[in-house]
């Protein structure tokens, strides 16, 4: 690592390898810990194409996967074996590698009405992490991704960050493509106890800088919302990504 910053919660590596092997040390530690600490390890993964090298290295360490269950932060509305599909991206690099029961893969079904599935995903999530009445499920660890527009999942700019109602789901569009898409909503991401962003890249630099560096503008971005209630929020950049932070 090259370096960590004051607040320690943003760590700099030397490039996207490096980055995906030190995560997947850290995960690799979580989950040993928490597998004496708690029954189950509940977490959400992150789409796009930045996570495939942290999924391959995960894939690469000797962790108790029964105790681990993966849920997915958004997907893309396609069938599960579309090349856009994350639950497909994930299963290459990581699932399909290691010994995981099936109960313990929760896909959001993006072949699926996208209302109907958004609601159907939420309950899952309630069901499953809703102890003692909370109304908003708590999540172990949440990976993000980071768009160079600022967006989150798939919380894009201009959409809606917060819900008229407690809903844990929400269908959202790209505004590229229009493609929908099925993501986690702010409030129950920020309701999580840890949160990591992986973000690699020089075109990342800007949004990075201005998140980090809370510059004007910077509220315009949906990932400057998130700022988890009781949990922790942690960056994994690569030197590219973090250039302008670290001037
Ligand atoms: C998705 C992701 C999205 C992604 C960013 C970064 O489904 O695409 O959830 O938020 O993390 O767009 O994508 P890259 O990692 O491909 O740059």
């Amino acid at each position: 690592m090259i370096e960590e910053s004051r607040n320690s919660d943003v760590k700099v590596f030397e490039d996207r390898f490096k980055l995906a092997e030190a995560a997947a040390d850290e995960f690799a530690e979580v989950a040993e810990r928490a597998c004496f600490d708690v029954l189950e390890l509940a977490v959400a993964l992150a789409g796009g194409s930045t996570p495939s090298l942290f999924y391959s290295a995960l894939a690469r360490r000797k962790i108790n996967w029964g105790r681990v269950h993966f849920y997915w932060g958004d997907e893309r509305c396609v069938p599960p074996d579309n090349p856009e599909s994350n639950f497909r991206s994930a299963s290459r690099d990581l699932l399909d590698k290691i010994d995981i029961p099936g109960d313990n893969i929760h896909r959001i079904r993006g072949e699926d009405d996208p209302e109907r599935e958004a609601l159907r995903y939420g309950k899952e999530i309630a069901g499953n992490l809703a102890k003692g009445g909370r109304v908003f499920p708590e999540f172990d660890w949440i990976f993000l991704g980071l768009g160079s527009d600022g967006h989150t999942a798939s919380l894009f700019p201009g959409g809606t960050l917060f819900p008229s109602d407690a809903s844990l789901c929400a269908v959202a569009s790209h505004p590229g493509t229009g493609q929908k898409r099925i993501t986690f909503t702010l409030p129950l991401i920020n309701h999580a106890r840890r949160i990591s962003f992986l973000v690699t890249g020089k075109e990342k630099a800007v949004v990075v800088s201005s998140i980090l560096g809370r510059k004007e503008g910077s509220r315009d971005y949906p990932a400057a919302w998130i700022n988890p209630v009781q949990g922790t929020t942690d960056w994994f950049l690569d030197r590219d990504s973090a250039g302008l932070s670290l001037e």
